[in-house]
């Protein structure tokens, strides 16, 4: 079969169509004839600085779409043929994929393989940065960063529909902010935070009123997680989920909690997947129903044929795309 494999760490141009051995699922695997795979942010961290890769050569792809090819020992609930969209822990840029069961699931009613494909990560990582983590209540207000990527998209469109009272994004362009206009947000902040991180915590008080958010979700890190921490409402939440800036780790204690009782939590589904998956199951369910009656959409902005994954980093990491990107496998 054909896979895209990283022989080592670099640009887009590192990534290469090999043909391997058809993978076979072991106990309580499947193996899924993969029809399309979802392309992530964590791809590129994975592919430039190796960020969850084992060992080289790797195989990348965190999700796909396509139907079960095999059972490994001990799987119930899932038939060969079937349609699913499922989580895998690597290989899913590929003719043929293995996850585990817990992380595979039946397409729902309604949604064809090329919808499916944009569900796995996105869906349950946003059900759970506005419910499960960032609690959010109705008539309260939120920021979130990378408002017009895949992540974003979903947040901006579940915020609303969770009632907050508005929803603010950061983007890096205006053709961005309107693109996050049609999908749940109220207003959009552009420019260089990274660099002025202060400007930003002045633009959320303005929008504001001076009183400040009362959840920030950041998946980008660095100067952006202490900007958002200085935006906080009093008894203010932020949640934490990614380091696109490649930023250290950050350190919260004392001195930034207890003055206003702002409070720091974080998510990964990668690691939930490990640590608890009926908590993952249960946030893929309720996301996906949301796909399903309508309230969430997420857009397809770009499909490239497997080979060209490389194409789809680029897109991804020029820092133009919006929505979710794919590649078409079958
Ligand atoms: N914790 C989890 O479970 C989980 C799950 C899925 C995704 N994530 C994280 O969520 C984020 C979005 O993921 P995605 O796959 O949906 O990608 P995406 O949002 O479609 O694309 C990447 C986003 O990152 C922003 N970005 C890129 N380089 C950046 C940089 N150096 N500094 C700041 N921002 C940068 C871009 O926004 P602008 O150009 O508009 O700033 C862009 O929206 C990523 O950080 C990813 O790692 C976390």
């Amino acid at each position: 079969m054909r896979a895209i494999e990283l022989g080592e760490y670099g640009g887009p141009e590192v990534l290469k169509a090999v043909d391997v051995d058809v993978p076979e699922p072991a106990a309580g695997q499947v193996s899924i004839d993969v029809a399309y795979a979802g392309v992530n942010f964590a791809d590129l961290k994975a592919r430039a600085e190796g960020y969850r890769v084992d060992a080289l050569p790797a195989r990348l792809g965190l999700e796909v779409s396509g139907r079960v090819r095999a059972l490994g020992a001990g799987v119930t609930g899932l038939a060969v043929g079937q349609e699913v969209a499922a989580l895998t822990s690597g290989g899913g840029y590929a003719e043929v994929a293995v996850a585990d069961a817990a992380t595979v699931f039946p397409v729902p009613v309604g949604l064809g393989l090329r919808t499916a494909a944009t569900l796995p990560t996105v869906l349950p990582t946003a059900q759970a940065l506005v419910h499960a983590v960032g609690r959010l209540q109705p008539g309260e207000t939120v920021l979130v960063h990378g408002a017009a990527g895949g992540i974003g998209t979903v947040v901006g469109r579940l915020a609303k529909a969770a009632g907050a009272g508005a929803v603010y994004g950061t983007v890096s362009s205006s053709a961005k902010a309107a693109y996050a206009r049609e999908h749940g947000y109220d207003e959009l902040f552009t420019g260089d935070f990274a660099r002025d991180p202060g400007a930003l915590e002045k633009a959320v008080r303005a929008a504001t009123g001076g009183r400040g958010v009362d959840l920030v979700l950041d998946p980008v890190g660095g100067p952006l997680f202490e900007a958002g921490l200085a935006s906080l409402a009093v008894f203010g939440r932020l949640v934490s989920f990614g380091n696109a800036s490649s930023a250290a780790p950050w350190q919260v204690g004392q001195p930034e909690l207890y003055p206003t009782g702002i409070s720091v939590s974080g998510f990964s589904i990668l690691t939930l997947s490990q640590t608890a998956p009926d908590a993952l199951r249960a946030l893929a369910e309720a996301a996906f129903a949301k796909v399903v009656d309508g309230t969430v959409v997420l857009p397809v902005t770009a499909e490239f044929p497997l080979a060209d994954a490389a194409e789809a980093h680029r897109l991804l990491g020029s820092r133009t795309s919006t929505g979710k990107l794919l590649l078409k496998v079958a």
